[in-house]
């Protein structure tokens, strides 16, 4: 799965060949945008159906226009619509990876197609950048589990014993944490903290997956993801049963008898790469829907059978919306300052420790 998607380069050479000018509030798909978008199209031509694409072209030819003159890139996460993560998006990938790979550009605004906390993780690393999700209300249920009252009380309760967050947490509990881990170094980091105990929070499954392979004791809290909750090993053995051969691979953030009953358990980048590695003939993705049609378009020889649990909040995020921040520049993130910078030194002491 390359970083940046062809939708820019392809988008440019098109563009100077027709010199076209398009306006932002351009709905119709005219033959000039159907040209335009063409490249786009063939990639995506086997997850979106064309009277899709007759909706998406004109909006994407307009979004791609516009962040041009605002001098912005777009950063979408691997649970993004094929129309949003192949049409418009610059750079792909996890929320961690996004905002690192967002504050390395020299853009003045950032548009995030993904969740708040992932639009704060990208404000904290890039804090003079204007930071825009197009839609505020797109939440997550782990990051509404916990606030930063509740880690000061688990403090309280638990003197001395560090306190990691999952970075799918917002920059307030971040604030409150020693360190941040992400669900692909979530082990490693509460190894390196050298104590015998560590309060992990919010993912209570992603805290039992690691307290299962360290001797460090691992004390919970009861969040969850609720896409990912909602699997079930049952599931996964009818899967099996049903597609003799398929290749099981599920996110950390499922309950555990979904991921005893898995052949791989990783973050989203790490199922993509993994794909990538073994290149299975079938597979199921046990995670949010969008990925399967993502990844399927990078590797067309792998069948994906797509169970869909939609992310309701990831799924908010629209071209439309995407189209009327650009014009609007809003709604952009703040982050009081003194919880920038705490939050920044708890994602920072976890990037000194290692990333993967
Ligand atoms: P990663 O992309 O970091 O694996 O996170 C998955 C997720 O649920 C994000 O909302
Ligand atoms: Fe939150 Fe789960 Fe949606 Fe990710 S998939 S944003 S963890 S609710």
């Amino acid at each position: 799965m390359p970083e940046t998607t062809i939708a820019q380069a392809s988008f440019d050479s098109i563009r100077t060949m027709h010199e076209t000018t398009i306006q932002p509030d351009v709905t119709q798909f005219t033959p000039e945008i159907e040209t335009l978008t063409a490249p786009i199209y063939e990639r995506v031509r086997h997850v979106i159906p064309e009277v899709e694409w007759a909706v998406h072209a004109p909006l994407i030819a307009a979004i791609n226009d516009l962040k041009r003159q605002r001098n912005a890139v777009i950063l979408a996460h691997n649970y993004q619509t094929p129309e949003i993560f192949y049409g418009v998006a610059d750079v792909c990938g996890d929320s961690l990876g996004l905002a690192q790979k967002g504050a390395a550009t020299d853009a003045d605004v950032i548009v995030l197609c993904g969740v708040h906390f992932m639009a704060e993780t990208a404000k904290i690393m890039s804090p003079d950048k204007t930071v825009l999700l197009p839609d505020m209300e797109a939440g997550c249920s782990l990051a509404a589990s916990i606030t930063g009252a509740d880690v000061r009380r688990l403090k309280a309760q638990y003197p001395g014993v560090p306190v990691v967050t999952y970075v799918n947490t917002t920059a307030e509990v971040r604030a409150e944490a020693d360190i941040c881990c992400t669900s692909a170094n979530a082990l490693k980091i509460v190894e390196s903290l050298g104590t015998d105990r560590v309060i992990f929070i919010p993912d209570e499954y992603l805290g039992q997956y690691v307290a299962e392979q360290t001797d460090v004791e691992v004390i919970l809290w009861k969040g969850s993801c609720e896409v990912h909750e909602r699997f079930t090993g049952a599931e996964l053995r009818e899967y099996r049963k049903s597609f003799p051969g398929i290749h099981l691979m599920a996110h950390p953030e499922c309950p555990q008898d979904v991921l005893k009953e898995a052949d791989f358990v990783g973050s989203t980048t790490g199922m993509i790469q993994h794909v990538d590695k073994e290149r299975p003939d079938k597979v199921v993705l046990i995670t949010e829907c969008s990925i399967s049609d993502n990844v399927a378009v990078e590797f067309p020889d792998v069948e994906f059978i797509r169970p869909c649990n939609l992310c309701p909040y990831m799924k908010s995020i629209t071209l439309p919306l995407i189209l009327k921040s650009l014009q609007t520049l809003s709604p952009a993130i703040e982050i009081p300052q003194d919880v920038s910078v705490r939050a920044r030194k708890s994602l920072e002491k976890m990037l000194a420790a290692g990333r993967g």
